[in-house]
């Protein structure tokens, strides 16, 4: 026996190409401890509908667990003559216990309720994974906040100085996104939760009164598919999950964009750690942002992944189509991507230096007081409207005179607007300006204290 799981009804075997173009061994053997699970599940409902005596099923349970310890151990892999993981375990299982017992395992089952099934147990292992990780990422923001509660900068729309805002307010304003990714990942894990395909067969369901819902529960599901057709031809799992993995790989670009702005010359908001920046060959004085600019990068990557994904899916009619075998690597890519970027982009947000006495000198720079001039007056009772063209005066104002809002004088504020009296100085400050904004989700100090609260809290919560 070769590994083929069919053949009986084929003159000859298949052509070299023909083999080299189907082969999966390459990329699922991974899925070897999953497909094992799945066996033994379904050792037990066999035994359970009376297809496997006693003896049988202990025989069987032994080679698996036999055969588990030695896919584990890297003793054993797939053959060069394997087509697909299933194929190659059984093949492997029949060394272990011998062709009469080994080969009533497959009574009742097909690849195509076994893969499917075992996908989704594969993948709600790493997307516990991918999670814990996120949420390791959004721990080292809270520390950050933490460590920078009072520090001050420009706050921005359009990439232009905007308001002055709390560091620690801008930190977390990429907290949320990925609390909600992770809260995404929970999401998702509820609605695999309950179906498993296991059982569906090919696509009609078995005839050897098997029990779907225990191997369902053995397998950690809450449930088995309601409709073996459903079951085994679905991939919204696969792509929903491949878009939750690429929102992460976005929210992550989107604080990578700011790391390598903030590193630069120009902005030199933040430094980098030594331990999580890189050199250059040539240029003995450079100190790169390596890591943001592969998170930007591998951003893109699982976007293709997901729309590479919902192509294949696009016109498949029910129910199995081979065109599925294509559905693993790109989300097992997803996966490993971000397996091994989110530690490092942890260890680099970690470890940032922020330079907070240039990021306060430059908070009021660009006339980011003005909207605090204009709500002042409208708490002296001017309408927002007039409010905003005054405010706007008093920027051209300095414009002319080349100087900053603050450094008007008395007189000249006057002469921009009577209601300009001194008492708008007050606002005139970033403090003051921060103080100020002190509703709820606002940037003022005490806000922003709330806030970490409530953000620790629903890491504490996941
Ligand atoms: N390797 C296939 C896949 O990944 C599962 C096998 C189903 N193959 C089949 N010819 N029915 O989807």
């Amino acid at each position: 026996n070769t590994g083929a799981l069919w053949g009986g009804r084929f003159a000859g075997g298949p052509s070299p190409a023909l083999a080299a173009l189907s082969k999966s061994t390459h990329f699922d053997w991974r899925l070897a401890p999953y497909d094992l699970a799945g066996s033994t599940a379904h050792a037990r409902v066999l035994h359970g509908a009376g297809l496997l005596t006693d003896g049988d099923l202990d025989r069987l349970l032994a080679g698996i667990e036999s055969l588990a310890a030695k896919v584990a151990s890297g003793e054993v892999v797939a053959a060069e003559s394997d087509e697909d993981v299933h194929g190659a375990l059984e093949r492997l299982l029949i060394e272990e216990v011998g062709p009469e017992v080994g080969g009533r395992l497959r009574a009742g089952r097909s690849r195509n309720d076994q893969i499917a099934t075992l996908f989704k147990v594969f993948l709600r292992d790493h997307a516990r994974v991918v999670a814990g990780q996120v949420l390791d990422l959004v721990d080292a923001l809270a520390d950050q906040a933490r460590k920078h509660l009072g520090d001050p900068m420009p706050g921005r729309t359009h990439l232009q100085h905007a308001q002055p805002v709390l560091l620690s307010h801008h930190l977390l304003a990429h907290a949320w996104p990925l609390l909600r990714d992770v809260s995404r990942l929970r999401d998702w894990d509820a609605r695999v939760a309950v179906d498993s395909p296991y059982g569906a067969g090919a696509l009609a369901g078995s005839s050897l009164g098997l029990d779907p819902e225990q191997v369902a529960r053995e397998l950690g599901f809450d449930g088995s598919s309601p409709n073996s057709i459903d079951g085994t031809a679905a991939r919204d799992f696969v792509a929903e999950l491949a878009f939750v993995l690429a929102m992460v790989g976005v929210d992550v670009s989107r604080q990578a964009e700011e790391v390598i702005l903030w590193a630069t010359k120009e902005f030199g908001f933040v430094e980098l750690d030594d331990a999580y920046s890189t050199g250059s060959s040539i240029m003995p004085q450079k100190k790169n942002p390596d890591i943001a600019e592969l998170a930007r990068g591998k951003a893109g990557r699982v976007i293709g992944n997901l729309a590479g994904l919902l192509a294949t899916l696009k016109a498949l009619p029910l129910a199995y189509n081979r065109d599925l075998q294509e559905d693993k690597e790109p989300v097992f890519d997803s996966v490993d991507t971000l397996e091994v970027l989110l530690p490092a982009f942890t260890g680099m947000v970690a470890t940032l230096r922020f330079q907070t006495e240039r990021m306060a000198s430059l908070a009021p720079q660009g006339f980011s007081l003005a909207t605090d001039i204009a709500e002042w007056l409208v708490r002296e009772g001017v309408p927002f409207r007039e409010a905003h063209e005054v405010a706007g005066a008093c920027v051209r104002r300095c414009e002319q005179l080349g100087v900053e809002l603050d450094e008007l004088t008395d007189a000249q504020f006057a002469e921009v607007s009577s209601h300009l009296t001194p008492g708008v100085r007050s606002v005139l400050t970033v403090e003051g300006s921060i103080a100020s904004r002190s509703g709820r989700g606002g940037t003022a100090p005490d806000r922003v204290t709330e806030q970490l609260a409530e953000v620790r809290q629903a890491i504490a919560e996941h």
